[in-house]
């Protein structure tokens, strides 16, 4: 087994892992590399692999994160973001060409299917991994692009702390000793890209409307909101206002972009306050229309009164 990352050592936090591995009796080089640039992956492949057996499968699982929201977004944090995603599995395809892999896992991430606000950079540069696999799917070789979610325990999304962000897009991290068992479910599966992620399908619908029509099924099971009209919603606002800013609102006057609230927590904002008003469908530009969270109460309430009473809900069928 080779393992390459630039800084050529196993990752902090794995000690027990690697130990565990070396016991097995496993050969396992571990080379600093830049899998980006296709010079250095040749010449230090080209030299590990030298008395090793036939090289039969790769995971490409290299990744950094430099989000930003759109404005902030520029060639340097797209650049960093591509080299070890895109040219680097684009090198990994070339590289391997003639050999006969029997397979060649892709880490991309639920950003690609989804979006995910502040990570555009991330999200294309895993879409092109998406791609790169339907390409090798199409020439006949081995490929398999995983979406994953967020796992809570290791990497990434860990130290970045996402267990909020997914819950306001309506769904739910995982963690690693599951992820394994479904990458070995993916490895079967016929279908080049697969998309693993826990959702709470109200609420998933709700902050991402793109994906009603696959969760028609799921959402026919949910219970209506009681006199929605009536209930005092200046809690439910403050509460997703603190949990999209961290901040805590105290007057319900002021507006919401002066108490800390910036253009992608309004984002993040309005779909979680989407997740709790049910059928009401909110504007995005919400936070600007109606600024205050007195505001937006107002808006809700005068809403809710114009909508349709609730009709009856029916079970739904596995
Ligand atoms: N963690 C999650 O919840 C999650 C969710 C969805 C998808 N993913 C994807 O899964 C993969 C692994 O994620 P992770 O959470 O384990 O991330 P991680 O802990 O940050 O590990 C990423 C690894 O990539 C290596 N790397 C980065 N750029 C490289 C390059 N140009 N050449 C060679 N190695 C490079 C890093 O080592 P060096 O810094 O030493 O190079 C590091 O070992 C990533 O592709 C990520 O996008 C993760």
């Amino acid at each position: 087994m080779v393992l390459l990352s630039r800084s050529g050592v196993a990752a902090k936090g794995m000690e027990q892992e690697w130990a565990q591995l070396l016991a097995t009796g496993a050969r396992v080089e571990t080379v600093a590399c830049n899998v980006g640039d296709m010079e250095d992956l040749k010449q230090k492949l080209d030299k590990v692999l030298q008395g090793m057996p036939a090289l039969r499968g790769l995971v490409h699982s290299a990744g950094v994160l430099e989000d930003a929201s759109l404005a902030n977004l520029d060639m340097g944090k797209f650049g960093s973001v591509y080299k070890g995603k895109v040219d680097g599995a684009w090198n990994l395809h070339q590289y391997t060409q003639r050999m006969e892999l029997d397979l060649f896992v892709f880490y991309s991430s639920i950003a690609a299917l989804l979006g995910s606000a502040g990570q555009c950079n991330y999200g294309a540069a895993n879409a092109i991994l998406d791609g790169i696999a339907q390409l090798r799917r199409s020439q006949g070789l081995a490929a398999t692009s995983i979406q994953w979610g967020a796992w809570a325990d290791v990497g990434m999304a860990s130290r970045h702390n996402v267990a909020s962000k997914f819950e306001i897009m309506g769904m739910a991290v995982g963690d690693s000793k599951k992820a394994l068992q479904q990458l070995s479910a993916c490895l079967t599966t016929k279908h080049p890209v697969v998309s693993i992620v826990s959702l709470k399908p109200t609420a998933a619908a709700a902050a991402l409307p793109v994906l009603r029509p696959l969760l028609t099924n799921l959402l026919a099971s949910e219970e209506p909101i009681s006199g929605e009209a009536q209930i005092d919603w200046t809690p439910v606002v403050v509460e997703c206002a603190k949990a999209a800013t961290g901040v805590e609102i105290v007057d319900v006057q002021q507006p919401l972009m002066d108490a800390g609230m910036d253009s992608v927590s309004a984002i993040d904002f309005r779909n979680l306050l989407q997740s709790k008003v049910g059928r009401l469908q909110l504007s995005s530009t919400l936070v600007f229309d109606h600024p205050s969270v007195e505001a937006i109460v107002e808006h809700i309430k005068t809403s809710l009164q114009g909508l349709a009473p609730v009709q009856p809900v029916y079970q739904a069928v596995q």
